[in-house]
């Protein structure tokens, strides 16, 4: 039976869930701030990059606004989606999770089951969303409305695919009839339903993110002292990742992680360990390691130019990974910043970020990939399919991505871990 769906925060996660649900026939309505973004989708225009997104946003009716009480009243289940960037000191910022909490409350009725997508450190949905909806709604949790913790591992880039075939689906529940309601949503997802406390859940979804990051720089780490050793690392993870109990992904040495994800849900783990005592030493290294990792490349690249002050130097790739536009703490904006410092001539190319980018770097040259390649050398920082296809003849490339054809044509080649 197609349920009434209101999402809150039509961001990435916010905006593929709306997309997805309604695609399998839900009815859904989407609310944001951004009048901008709820144009676009009401034009079944998508305002993000996403594989799949365009066409999902055509073929299906949703409604966007930004009007509270159209997306919340009247409805069986409401998903909020709203960002939890980081403060300036690393914890993670609230405000939009408060705000949201107090719309919600305002306009709710009886019987919804409030959904928590966004990523919230453990204690969160207990004592700060649930108490404000309660204040601002004079309704009782798990008596008169349900609120669980539901969170996302969608990939940038696949998170439409990964929205329809999840590797399992964690449901944090305490009281009340929504586990019933989310079950019955989730029916024909063939894939583990995992039922656990609320505050599990919240952690799940940390932990995750913390082992995924601590688990590249891990092999980031190997890469380094392979380096030295001139071994190539990639034929030492291809052989650990056979071991079941360590496992092939996620093991592709290079420059580092970035995104809208692990910086920040690492850097509030570890603030929430500080806050309770708890010296978090495995995760703050990784993220020290991932800190200078992207420090390697301009190193090698020095081997090669002794001074790069005045030289042009080539970029291939700003996105934080392909398949995105998202520039989010991507492993190229401390690379650049170190070749502007240095007085370099840059000349990048992105097939998707460019216009991201441009905002925090509005002086250097943007431009086609094969003016990239004619430089005095070539850094390649994303690892998108077409750079496989490009003429690295006579180049000198230093790669923190590991593109094979770079590999095999360059003049001079170097790759960061291997
Ligand atoms: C991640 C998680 O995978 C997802 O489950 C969660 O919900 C959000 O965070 P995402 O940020 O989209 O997803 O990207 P992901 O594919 O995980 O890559 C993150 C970063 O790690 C990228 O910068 C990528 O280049 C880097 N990476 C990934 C590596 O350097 N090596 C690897 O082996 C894998």
């Amino acid at each position: 039976m197609p349920l009434n769906i209101g999402i809150v925060g039509a961001g990435y996660v916010g905006l593929v869930t709306g997309a997805c649900l309604s695609d399998i026939g839900h009815n859904v309505t989407c609310i944001d701030t951004d009048k901008k973004k709820i144009d676009l989708i009401n034009k079944k225009i998508t305002p993000i990059y996403e594989k799949e997104l365009a066409s999902l946003l055509k073929k299906n009716k949703i409604l966007a606004t930004n009007r509270y009480e159209k997306s919340i009243s009247n409805k069986d289940l409401i998903f909020i989606c709203v960002g939890t960037p980081s403060l300036e000191c690393g914890s993670q910022d609230l405000s939009y999770i408060k705000k949201t909490c107090k719309q919600i409350g305002k306009n709710l009725e009886n019987e919804t089951t409030i959904v928590m997508k966004s990523s919230v450190l453990p204690g969160t949905t207990e004592e700060i969303v649930t108490p404000l909806i309660e204040k601002h709604s004079k309704l009782v949790a798990g008596k008169d409305f349900s609120i669980l913790v539901n969170p996302e591992f969608l990939r940038e880039g696949n998170a439409v695919y990964d929205f329809k075939n999840p590797n399992r689906i964690i449901i944090g529940h305490n009281r009340g009839n929504g586990k019933k309601t989310l079950t019955e949503l989730y029916e024909g997802f063939d894939c583990p339903k995992v039922y656990t406390s609320i505050r599990a859940a919240e952690m799940i979804k940390y932990a995750s993110n913390a082992f995924l990051s601590t688990k590249i720089s891990f092999i980031n780490e190997i890469g380094n002292l392979c380096k030295k050793l001139n071994i190539d690392v990639y034929e030492v993870a291809n052989g650990m990742g056979h071991d079941p109990r360590i496992g092939p992904h996620f093991l592709n040495a290079g420059i580092g992680w970035g995104g809208s994800c692990f910086p920040k849900d690492t850097k509030a783990l570890i603030e929430k360990g500080k806050a309770l005592g708890v010296d978090l030493k495995i995760i703050e290294n990784a993220v020290k390691v991932n800190d200078l990792q992207p420090l390697k490349i301009i190193e090698l690249l020095k081997k090669h130019i002794k001074n790069i002050s005045g030289k042009e130097i080539g970029v291939l790739g700003l996105s934080f990974k392909p398949d995105t536009d998202d520039i989010r703490d991507s492993r190229s904006i401390p690379i650049i910043s170190k070749l502007i410092e240095e007085n370099a001539k840059i000349k990048a190319y992105d097939p998707k970020a460019i216009e991201n980018f441009k905002k925090l770097f509005p002086t250097i040259k943007y431009c086609k990939p094969e003016e990239v390649l004619d430089s005095d050398a070539v850094l390649i920082l994303t690892d998108w399919k077409e750079f496989e296809k490009l003429d690295y003849k006579g180049k000198i490339v230093i790669d923190g991505r590991r593109i094979q054809k770079a590999r095999n044509k360059s003049r001079i080649y170097e790759g960061v871990c291997w």
